[in-house]
């Protein structure tokens, strides 16, 4: 990974498999490798403070104790006051009141707040200052959800742009100007040698169907899957009581059709004695998950 253009790594999964914990491992580890690197999340139970076990919230963040390491957890409440202002600001010169206040009802409905975030998301993929931009995203569903936006947003902006010429964004006007910064967002996002999409997921039958199904609708919208992290893996030596043998038996049946069924390439993590939190924990499990990575 060069230092020159900035790269994105996203990480989808199921509820719990641990997107979290391998995206802050892989902050840590491009941080350390001296990469200006930004973990931001815009799950709205952001537990990045917990990993770090330092105060984070919304607004970048250097990590304590690591050098080049920033982190964010988007705030929907904040990003959409901030996301009203930016809108409202420039209208503030030209509008009246009246017509403000018609402005503002429309940025009161629901699905400003989800623009909002994404808005604020997207931002750092708009931002060359960093040369490594990570995203601990929320469920996949709601990925997705997020990622789609942009498309039913275009077609969206050119309906209302024949009809009153008003959205639920604010007038046209404004949202084609954004647009454009999307357009850009969504190729990238498209750019394999920019992104990369990889899912975590445990060796499991109903995790193996989440991913299959989730990287089937990145694929739809033109997005390919980098890579896989099996994670919670049960070390072989653990495995000599009967209840630990059957779970890693059944882990190990599963991490075959995992590499029979899903053809790309496969990093795996074992199940820690401990949760993964803390820059001890967080740099040996770096050590372990890039351990071929130069
Ligand atoms: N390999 C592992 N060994 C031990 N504990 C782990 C491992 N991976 C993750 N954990 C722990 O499992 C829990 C869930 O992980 P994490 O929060 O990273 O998942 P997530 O996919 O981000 O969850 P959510 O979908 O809720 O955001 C955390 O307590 C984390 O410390
Ligand atoms: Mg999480």
């Amino acid at each position: 990974m060069s230092k020159n253009v900035s790269k994105y790594i996203f990480f989808s999964g199921k509820g719990g498999v641990g997107k979290t914990s391998m995206a802050s491992t892989t902050g840590v580890h491009y941080a350390e490798k001296g990469l200006k690197t930004i973990i931001v999340t815009t799950d709205p139970a952001a537990n990045l403070a917990d990993v770090f076990q330092q105060k984070i919230g919304h607004q970048v963040t250097p990590i304590d104790g690591v050098e080049n390491l920033f982190a964010m957890e988007i705030d929907s409440k904040k990003a959409t006051e901030e996301y009203k202002e930016q809108t409202l600001a420039p209208m503030r010169e030209i509008f009246n009141e009246k017509m403000l206040a018609v402005v503002e009802e429309q940025l009161n409905s629901p699905c400003t707040e989800e623009m909002a975030s994404f808005d604020r998301f997207i931002d750092f993929m708009d931002d060359d200052s960093y040369d490594v931009v990570i995203f601990d995203t929320a469920p996949t569903g709601h990925t997705i959800r997020l990622l789609e936006l942009p498309v039913d947003w275009s077609k969206h902006i050119e309906e209302s742009a024949e009809g009153s010429g008003q959205t639920c964004m604010g007038p046209v006007q404004n949202i084609q100007d954004s647009k454009e910064k999307y357009d850009r967002a969504i190729e990238l996002l498209k750019d394999e040698k920019r992104t990369e999409f990889i899912f975590v997921m445990h060796p499991e039958s109903s995790s193996i169907r989440e991913t299959q199904r989730a990287s089937k609708e990145l694929r739809e919208i033109g997005i390919n899957t980098s890579s896989l992290i099996v994670n919670g893996i049960i070390p072989k030596e653990e495995c000599n009581n009967p209840f630990f043998k059957k779970r890693g038996e059944m882990q190990q049946k599963h991490l075959k059709e995992i590499q029979q069924k899903i053809d790309l390439p496969i990093k795996k993590m074992e199940l820690l004695d401990d949760e993964i939190k803390g820059l001890d924990i967080l740099r040996n499990v770096a050590d372990k998950l890039y351990k071929e990575a130069v």
